[in-house]
Protein backbone atom coordinates (compact mmCIF):
# COMPACT_ATOMS: atom_id res chain seq x y z
CA UNK A 1 0.00 0.00 0.00
CA UNK A 2 1.55 3.42 -1.06
CA UNK A 3 2.07 5.85 2.11
CA UNK A 4 2.70 9.46 2.93
CA UNK A 5 6.55 8.70 2.01
CA UNK A 6 6.15 7.53 -1.50
CA UNK A 7 4.59 10.97 -2.69
CA UNK A 8 6.40 12.81 -5.35
CA UNK A 9 5.17 16.18 -5.92
CA UNK A 10 6.58 18.83 -8.54
CA UNK A 11 5.63 21.58 -9.51
CA UNK A 12 3.97 21.29 -12.91
CA UNK A 13 3.65 24.67 -14.53
CA UNK A 14 5.62 27.82 -13.40
CA UNK A 15 3.95 29.03 -10.33
CA UNK A 16 0.87 26.64 -10.73
CA UNK A 17 -0.20 23.26 -10.45
CA UNK A 18 1.48 20.36 -9.23
CA UNK A 19 2.01 16.75 -10.42
CA UNK A 20 1.75 14.12 -8.33
CA UNK A 21 3.62 10.56 -8.88
CA UNK A 22 4.50 7.73 -6.58
CA UNK A 23 0.56 7.12 -5.44
CA UNK A 24 -1.51 4.57 -6.64
CA UNK A 25 -4.94 6.05 -5.81
CA UNK A 26 -6.95 2.44 -6.00
CA UNK A 27 -4.26 1.35 -3.00
CA UNK A 28 -3.84 4.72 -1.52
CA UNK A 29 -3.82 5.02 2.54
CA UNK A 30 -6.04 7.63 4.20
CA UNK A 31 -3.39 9.56 5.39
CA UNK A 32 -1.88 9.43 1.90
CA UNK A 33 -4.91 10.46 -0.14
CA UNK A 34 -5.93 13.54 2.51
CA UNK A 35 -2.17 15.07 1.91
CA UNK A 36 -2.76 14.78 -1.71
CA UNK A 37 -6.41 16.63 -0.90
CA UNK A 38 -4.30 19.37 1.13
CA UNK A 39 -1.78 19.88 -1.32
CA UNK A 40 -4.51 20.33 -4.38
CA UNK A 41 -6.06 22.65 -2.12
CA UNK A 42 -3.08 25.23 -2.64
CA UNK A 43 -2.30 24.73 -6.03
CA UNK A 44 -5.12 25.51 -8.10
CA UNK A 45 -4.53 21.98 -10.27
CA UNK A 46 -2.68 19.01 -10.01
CA UNK A 47 -2.09 15.97 -12.22
CA UNK A 48 -2.07 12.60 -10.86
CA UNK A 49 -0.12 10.27 -13.19
CA UNK A 50 -1.07 6.81 -14.32
CA UNK A 51 -3.52 5.92 -12.60
CA UNK A 52 -5.82 2.71 -12.77
CA UNK A 53 -9.46 3.77 -11.29
CA UNK A 54 -12.77 1.83 -11.71
CA UNK A 55 -15.63 4.43 -11.80
CA UNK A 56 -16.23 3.07 -7.80
CA UNK A 57 -12.44 3.90 -6.97
CA UNK A 58 -12.77 7.61 -8.68
CA UNK A 59 -15.85 8.22 -6.48
CA UNK A 60 -13.83 6.78 -3.46
CA UNK A 61 -11.25 9.21 -4.04
CA UNK A 62 -13.55 12.00 -4.90
CA UNK A 63 -15.22 11.69 -1.39
CA UNK A 64 -11.46 12.48 -0.10
CA UNK A 65 -12.67 16.37 -1.21
CA UNK A 66 -15.80 16.43 -0.03
CA UNK A 67 -19.66 15.86 -1.42
CA UNK A 68 -20.15 14.38 -4.87
CA UNK A 69 -22.10 16.22 -7.15
CA UNK A 70 -24.56 14.14 -8.77
CA UNK A 71 -25.96 13.96 -12.07
CA UNK A 72 -30.04 13.10 -11.75
CA UNK A 73 -31.56 12.67 -15.22
CA UNK A 74 -28.50 12.66 -17.32
CA UNK A 75 -27.75 10.71 -19.80
CA UNK A 76 -24.72 9.66 -19.79
CA UNK A 77 -23.63 8.23 -16.21
CA UNK A 78 -22.14 4.87 -14.99
CA UNK A 79 -24.95 2.71 -14.54
CA UNK A 80 -25.48 2.82 -10.82
CA UNK A 81 -23.65 5.75 -10.46
CA UNK A 82 -25.25 9.52 -11.11
CA UNK A 83 -22.05 10.70 -9.80
CA UNK A 84 -19.59 9.46 -13.13
CA UNK A 85 -20.24 11.03 -16.19
CA UNK A 86 -18.99 9.76 -19.30
CA UNK A 87 -17.01 12.33 -21.59
CA UNK A 88 -16.58 10.42 -24.63
CA UNK A 89 -17.16 9.78 -28.09
CA UNK A 90 -16.99 6.27 -28.36
CA UNK A 91 -19.63 4.41 -30.30
CA UNK A 92 -20.59 1.29 -28.69
CA UNK A 93 -23.72 -0.94 -30.72
CA UNK A 94 -23.97 2.08 -32.73
CA UNK A 95 -24.21 4.66 -30.27
CA UNK A 96 -22.51 7.28 -28.50
CA UNK A 97 -21.74 6.40 -25.12
CA UNK A 98 -20.99 9.74 -23.71
CA UNK A 99 -21.24 13.65 -23.78
CA UNK A 100 -18.77 14.41 -26.58
CA UNK A 101 -19.02 18.03 -26.79
CA UNK A 102 -18.05 19.07 -23.28
CA UNK A 103 -16.31 21.87 -22.29
CA UNK A 104 -15.96 24.73 -25.31
CA UNK A 105 -15.42 28.33 -24.11
CA UNK A 106 -13.67 29.73 -21.48
CA UNK A 107 -15.49 28.88 -17.90
CA UNK A 108 -15.67 27.99 -14.30
CA UNK A 109 -17.87 24.95 -13.93
CA UNK A 110 -21.41 24.98 -12.71
CA UNK A 111 -20.84 28.87 -11.77
CA UNK A 112 -24.91 29.30 -12.40
CA UNK A 113 -25.82 27.68 -9.15
CA UNK A 114 -25.67 29.14 -5.43
CA UNK A 115 -22.69 26.84 -4.54
CA UNK A 116 -20.77 26.33 -7.75
CA UNK A 117 -18.50 23.02 -8.37
CA UNK A 118 -15.59 22.97 -6.18
CA UNK A 119 -13.41 20.76 -8.30
CA UNK A 120 -13.68 18.78 -11.28
CA UNK A 121 -11.95 15.81 -11.85
CA UNK A 122 -11.22 13.89 -14.92
CA UNK A 123 -9.56 10.50 -15.32
CA UNK A 124 -8.49 9.66 -18.65
CA UNK A 125 -8.62 6.09 -19.90
CA UNK A 126 -8.49 6.71 -23.90
CA UNK A 127 -6.94 10.17 -25.37
CA UNK A 128 -6.46 11.14 -29.00
CA UNK A 129 -2.47 11.70 -29.64
CA UNK A 130 -3.41 15.15 -30.83
CA UNK A 131 -5.75 18.02 -29.89
CA UNK A 132 -7.94 17.29 -26.82
CA UNK A 133 -5.54 19.25 -24.71
CA UNK A 134 -7.60 20.88 -21.69
CA UNK A 135 -6.64 24.79 -21.30
CA UNK A 136 -6.62 25.74 -17.77
CA UNK A 137 -5.88 29.65 -16.77
CA UNK A 138 -4.75 30.54 -13.38
CA UNK A 139 -7.09 33.16 -11.98
CA UNK A 140 -4.85 34.19 -9.16
CA UNK A 141 -2.00 35.02 -11.12
CA UNK A 142 -4.80 37.22 -13.46
CA UNK A 143 -5.77 39.12 -10.35
CA UNK A 144 -1.90 39.47 -8.88
CA UNK A 145 -1.06 41.37 -12.43
CA UNK A 146 -4.06 43.90 -11.86
CA UNK A 147 -3.12 47.41 -11.13
CA UNK A 148 -4.10 48.30 -7.31
CA UNK A 149 -6.67 50.40 -9.12
CA UNK A 150 -8.12 48.10 -11.18
CA UNK A 151 -7.61 45.39 -7.58
CA UNK A 152 -10.04 48.73 -6.34
CA UNK A 153 -11.89 48.80 -8.61
CA UNK A 154 -13.50 45.17 -9.27
CA UNK A 155 -13.17 44.37 -5.48
CA UNK A 156 -16.81 44.44 -4.57
CA UNK A 157 -18.54 44.00 -7.94
CA UNK A 158 -20.79 41.34 -8.27
CA UNK A 159 -21.63 39.42 -11.39
CA UNK A 160 -24.70 37.52 -12.33
CA UNK A 161 -24.62 34.03 -13.40
CA UNK A 162 -27.55 32.28 -15.09
CA UNK A 163 -28.77 28.21 -16.05
CA UNK A 164 -31.02 30.03 -18.55
CA UNK A 165 -28.67 32.26 -20.04
CA UNK A 166 -26.37 29.51 -20.83
CA UNK A 167 -28.90 26.92 -21.82
CA UNK A 168 -30.12 30.19 -24.41
CA UNK A 169 -26.84 30.14 -25.86
CA UNK A 170 -26.45 26.22 -26.15
CA UNK A 171 -30.04 26.11 -27.83
CA UNK A 172 -30.36 23.19 -26.04
CA UNK A 173 -31.56 21.39 -22.70
CA UNK A 174 -28.85 20.58 -19.88
CA UNK A 175 -26.93 17.67 -20.81
CA UNK A 176 -26.66 17.57 -16.47
CA UNK A 177 -30.48 17.19 -16.18
CA UNK A 178 -31.00 19.94 -14.36
CA UNK A 179 -34.18 21.33 -13.65
CA UNK A 180 -34.52 25.63 -14.22
CA UNK A 181 -32.67 27.11 -11.87
CA UNK A 182 -33.11 30.89 -10.89
CA UNK A 183 -29.77 33.24 -11.53
CA UNK A 184 -27.09 34.12 -8.67
CA UNK A 185 -25.01 36.37 -7.72
CA UNK A 186 -21.14 35.96 -7.43
CA UNK A 187 -18.31 38.26 -6.54
CA UNK A 188 -16.01 38.84 -9.09
CA UNK A 189 -13.22 38.97 -7.29
CA UNK A 190 -13.03 36.04 -4.75
CA UNK A 191 -11.23 34.60 -2.38
CA UNK A 192 -9.97 31.40 -1.73
CA UNK A 193 -10.73 29.65 1.86
CA UNK A 194 -7.98 27.92 2.16
CA UNK A 195 -4.92 30.58 2.30
CA UNK A 196 -7.28 33.75 1.74
CA UNK A 197 -5.68 33.65 -1.92
CA UNK A 198 -7.59 36.18 -4.31
CA UNK A 199 -9.03 35.25 -7.59
CA UNK A 200 -10.52 37.19 -10.74
CA UNK A 201 -13.44 35.23 -10.83
CA UNK A 202 -15.13 35.76 -13.98
CA UNK A 203 -16.58 33.62 -16.87
CA UNK A 204 -18.41 32.99 -20.14
CA UNK A 205 -21.27 31.18 -21.42
CA UNK A 206 -23.42 31.64 -17.96
CA UNK A 207 -22.43 35.44 -17.32
CA UNK A 208 -25.45 37.86 -17.98
CA UNK A 209 -23.93 41.30 -16.36
CA UNK A 210 -22.58 43.08 -13.98
CA UNK A 211 -24.95 44.17 -10.42
CA UNK A 212 -25.58 48.13 -11.02
CA UNK A 213 -23.51 48.01 -14.18
CA UNK A 214 -25.89 48.52 -17.52
CA UNK A 215 -25.36 46.27 -20.43
CA UNK A 216 -23.56 46.37 -22.59
CA UNK A 217 -21.08 47.71 -20.00
CA UNK A 218 -21.22 44.93 -17.87
CA UNK A 219 -20.77 42.47 -20.38
CA UNK A 220 -18.09 44.10 -22.26
CA UNK A 221 -15.97 44.60 -18.78
CA UNK A 222 -16.64 40.72 -18.40
CA UNK A 223 -15.28 40.22 -21.58
CA UNK A 224 -12.33 42.56 -21.66
CA UNK A 225 -11.46 40.31 -18.07
CA UNK A 226 -11.56 37.21 -19.96
CA UNK A 227 -10.06 37.99 -22.35
CA UNK A 228 -6.85 38.82 -19.69
CA UNK A 229 -7.54 36.40 -17.33
CA UNK A 230 -6.90 34.21 -20.64
CA UNK A 231 -3.78 35.57 -22.09
CA UNK A 232 -1.19 33.24 -22.85
CA UNK A 233 0.83 33.83 -19.90
CA UNK A 234 -1.95 32.79 -17.30
CA UNK A 235 -2.74 29.93 -19.43
CA UNK A 236 -1.41 26.23 -18.98
CA UNK A 237 -2.23 23.44 -21.54
CA UNK A 238 -2.56 19.97 -19.98
CA UNK A 239 -1.41 17.43 -22.75
CA UNK A 240 -3.25 13.85 -22.01
CA UNK A 241 -1.80 10.66 -21.58
CA UNK A 242 -3.68 7.95 -20.35
CA UNK A 243 -4.16 6.84 -16.72
CA UNK A 244 -3.86 10.91 -15.96
CA UNK A 245 -6.42 11.95 -13.13
CA UNK A 246 -6.75 16.12 -13.27
CA UNK A 247 -8.31 18.07 -10.84
CA UNK A 248 -8.89 21.65 -11.30
CA UNK A 249 -9.98 24.16 -8.51
CA UNK A 250 -13.09 25.99 -10.01
CA UNK A 251 -12.36 28.60 -7.27
CA UNK A 252 -9.14 29.77 -8.84
CA UNK A 253 -9.07 28.63 -12.62
CA UNK A 254 -10.99 28.84 -15.63
CA UNK A 255 -11.10 26.19 -18.12
CA UNK A 256 -11.75 24.52 -21.98
CA UNK A 257 -11.21 22.29 -24.02
CA UNK A 258 -9.39 22.22 -27.49
CA UNK A 259 -10.74 20.60 -30.69
CA UNK A 260 -9.56 16.86 -32.03
CA UNK A 261 -10.13 15.05 -35.18
CA UNK A 262 -14.04 13.18 -33.74
CA UNK A 263 -13.63 10.87 -36.62
CA UNK A 264 -10.31 9.61 -36.29
CA UNK A 265 -9.61 9.22 -32.61
CA UNK A 266 -11.35 8.90 -29.22
CA UNK A 267 -11.46 10.35 -26.15
CA UNK A 268 -12.77 8.74 -23.05
CA UNK A 269 -13.03 10.54 -19.78
CA UNK A 270 -14.56 10.33 -16.39
CA UNK A 271 -15.58 13.08 -14.56
CA UNK A 272 -16.86 13.82 -11.16
CA UNK A 273 -17.67 16.79 -9.22
CA UNK A 274 -16.80 18.03 -6.01
CA UNK A 275 -20.21 20.15 -4.11
CA UNK A 276 -18.35 23.94 -3.43
CA UNK A 277 -19.40 26.17 -1.20
CA UNK A 278 -20.89 29.95 -1.63
CA UNK A 279 -18.20 31.96 -3.03
CA UNK A 280 -17.29 34.74 -1.23
FE1 LIG B 1 -16.32 22.54 -17.62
Amino acid sequence: MASIDDLDIRPLWEGFGVEVLGVDLATADAATQDEVVEVFHRHGAMVIRDQSLTPEQQLTFTRRFGEPETNPGAQFTIPGLQEVYIISNKVVDGKVIGNWEAGQGWHTDASYRERPTMCTMLYALEVPPEGSDTLLSDLCAAYNALTEDEKAAYDGLQIQHSFRALREMQGRKSAYGEEDLDDVVHPMIRTHPADGRKALWVSTGTVKGVIGMPNPEGLDLIERLVAFATEPRFVHAHKWRVGDLLIWDNRCTLHRGTKFDLDKYVRHVHRTWVKGDRPV
